[in-house]
């Protein structure tokens, strides 16, 4: 049972909320992600670089006229790069969100599956150890994917796997053999590993690669032009046999 002075306390805490939005159309953002932006004291939104364009913002453009606020994601994955800038930056706007009590991180795609956001958090928990995370989940780029290629991802008892390119290539390879059906997220870092990679777990009855899935300039590429390397960060590959 929470009593009146615990409740209290806990009121107080500042509560940090990581919001799917979608993979980019802004139709397929949900009314509680909505809900929840409009009602956050603070907006921050995750841009590759000062003054680029952000997919998460321009969908809540689409949508609500709230203010948000840029956090610059380092591109890189050396860990200690990419935390002393995220550092600084909330350091700098401390003030701002000293004063929120409720500050929503809005995220592509859904909020708890390779989002950004973790990074913010981890290192606004380490400044401010008594924040609270919510996650607020969005549509994944591999329901966009599957909704392209007007297949079911899986049935009955068959295994879907989520990968990111970036894993280690024999752990890739090893889960690739074993599923029914995957989606490879972040197939970039793949580049021109990807058709070997794919072609050796197979074969697969359906190949089918969605770059900038609902943005302008989406494309679908199926079969062995799907395996060839993505030329955008935005891009899903889905497998089914
Ligand atoms: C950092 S992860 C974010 C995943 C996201 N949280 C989700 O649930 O879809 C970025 C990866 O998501 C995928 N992705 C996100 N939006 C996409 C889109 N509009 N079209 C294709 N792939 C997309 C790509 O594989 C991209 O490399």
């Amino acid at each position: 049972m929470i009593t009146g002075a615990a409740n209290a306390s806990v009121g107080r805490r500042r509560k940090i909320i990581a919001v799917g939005v979608g993979p980019g159309d802004p139709d397929l953002i949900t009314v509680k992600a909505l809900k929840v932006i409009e009602r956050a004291d603070l907006v921050l939104v995750p841009v590759t670089s000062a003054g680029s364009s952000s997919v998460a913002d321009a969908v809540i453009r689409a949508h609500l006229e709230v203010e948000t606020v840029p956090v610059v994601f380092p591109m890189t994955r050396d860990e200690k790069t990419r935390r002393d800038s995220l550092r600084q930056q909330l350091e700098a706007l401390r003030p701002r969100w000293e004063s929120s009590e409720s500050v929503a991180l809005p995220v592509i795609g859904d909020s708890a599956l390779y989002a950004t956001a973790a990074y913010l958090y981890g290192v606004w928990k380490r400044l401010e150890p008594s924040i609270q995370l919510e996650l607020v989940p969005g549509v994944s780029a591999h329901s966009l994917a599957g909704a392209r290629a007007g297949r079911f991802l899986a049935l009955g008892e068959e295994i879907f796997s989520v990968v990111p390119g970036t894993a280690r290539p024999d752990a890739i390879l090893q889960v690739l053999k074993s599923c029914d059906s995957a989606a490879i997220y972040k197939p970039t870092a793949l580049q021109d590993n990807l058709r070997a990679m794919v072609q050796s777990a197979g074969p697969w009855s359906e190949v089918l690669r969605v770059d900038r899935g609902g943005l302008p300039g989406e494309t679908i590429l199926r079969g062995d032009a799907a395996l060839s390397a993505p030329d955008t960060y935005l891009s899903t590959l889905l497998l089914r046999r």
